[in-house]
């Protein structure tokens, strides 16, 4: 068994802090939004995981196609000896290349789910004799303080989860990304191509109600975390595409007129009937707009690789 370390960067009480902050900003806006982030306690983790397996949701099947075909390539061009993972979770896909990379001393997962850190990281700890693996709790649109470990180091964000952040967000982020690596480093990114509106809003809103259960599961997370009172069953899932942002919007439309009382805050928020309160953009990619955002950043794309369909794809780049 490897050694496994989880360590906390955030103090305990930062992320109630944040959830406050956010909740605050994002419900008494208009219109009404709530970050992605929150979705991802430890039922959330586990509907996400669920969302993969989905008939209806490609994106996970399309990416390890990719990391299938391409994590040898991906691990000659990197010789990485340090694997930097962003938003995790179970590290499922990540296995391909931590297979494929043979000189792989440290496994670095960073995610604000713990329990999908502790997971996932006992598991290949315990797979991989020889393998450092250290978890970081912490939000990867903070300042990143990463472990030291060998180089060169491969940063990887899989998942298409650099589309969940806005445009200015992401600028911001990439460019520090762009901070963590040293000659030599590489960034390993997974983006979501534009494609049918079609397979784009099935795949966020399917059939069995999953993804549904996932949006809804922020509320349950606001009502745990600061007493709140959302009634889930007042809100509809609502999944559309915005053809001229090209990213998908996930919303929670109140069936009726309601307030909703967050004593923490010493709030009470009212909706309308038909009202919606935005809890995740999904955007999706061309090679162009990609190559030009890790431009800005200061990175150049090196490779860019698609599954068979041309679906999803995966680009490593470099510091320039
Ligand atoms: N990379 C995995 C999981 C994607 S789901 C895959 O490709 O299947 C998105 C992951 O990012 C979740 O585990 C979630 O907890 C994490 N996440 C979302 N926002 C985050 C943030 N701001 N900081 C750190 N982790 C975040
Ligand atoms: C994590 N992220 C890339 C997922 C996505 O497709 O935007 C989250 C998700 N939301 C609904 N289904 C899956």
């Amino acid at each position: 068994m490897s050694p496994f370390q989880i360590t906390r960067t955030l103090p305990e009480d930062a992320t109630d802090a944040a959830l406050r902050a956010d909740v605050l900003l994002g419900l008494t806006g208009d219109p009404k939004t709530l970050p992605p982030k929150w979705f991802y306690d430890a039922h959330g983790s586990d509907l996400f995981e669920q969302i993969t397996e989905l008939d209806e949701y490609y994106p996970t099947r399309a990416e390890r196609e990719i990391l299938a075909d391409r994590a040898d390539a991906i691990a000659t061009a990197t010789g990485a000896r340090t694997l930097v993972e962003l938003g995790s979770g179970s590290s499922e896909k990540t296995r391909y290349l931590i297979e494929a990379l043979t000189g792989l001393r440290a496994y670095v997962p960073v995610d604000v789910s713990e329990s999908a850190l502790t997971q996932a990281g006992q598991a290949l700890a315990a797979e991989r004799p020889g393998l450092d693996v250290h978890a970081l709790i912490a939000d990867f649109t903070d300042t990143m303080k990463l472990p030291d470990t060998p180089g060169p180091r491969l940063v990887a964000f899989l998942g298409g989860t650099i589309g969940n952040l806005l445009p200015a967000e992401r600028a911001t982020f990439l460019a520090s990304v762009r901070a963590l690596l040293s000659p030599g480093d590489s960034l390993l990114l997974g983006t979501d191509l534009v494609k049918d509106e079609k397979v784009l809003v099935r795949a966020y809103d399917d059939a069995a109600g999953v993804t549904a259960a996932f949006n809804k599961n922020v509320l349950a997370v606001v009502n745990r975390e600061l007493g709140a009172d959302f009634d889930l069953d007042a809100f509809d899932h609502v999944a559309l595409w915005d053809a001229e942002q090209e990213w998908i919007e996930m919303r929670l439309r109140a069936r009726t007129d309601q307030t909703v009382k967050i004593p923490v805050l010493d709030l009470a928020v009212d909706f309308k009937a038909g009202e919606e309160l935005r809890t995740e953009v999904s955007a999706k990619f061309r090679k162009n707009g990609v190559r030009a955002e890790l431009a800005a950043a200061g990175m150049e794309l090196a490779h860019w690789w698609t599954d068979a369909e041309g679906r999803f794809a995966l680009s490593l780049s470099t510091a320039r």
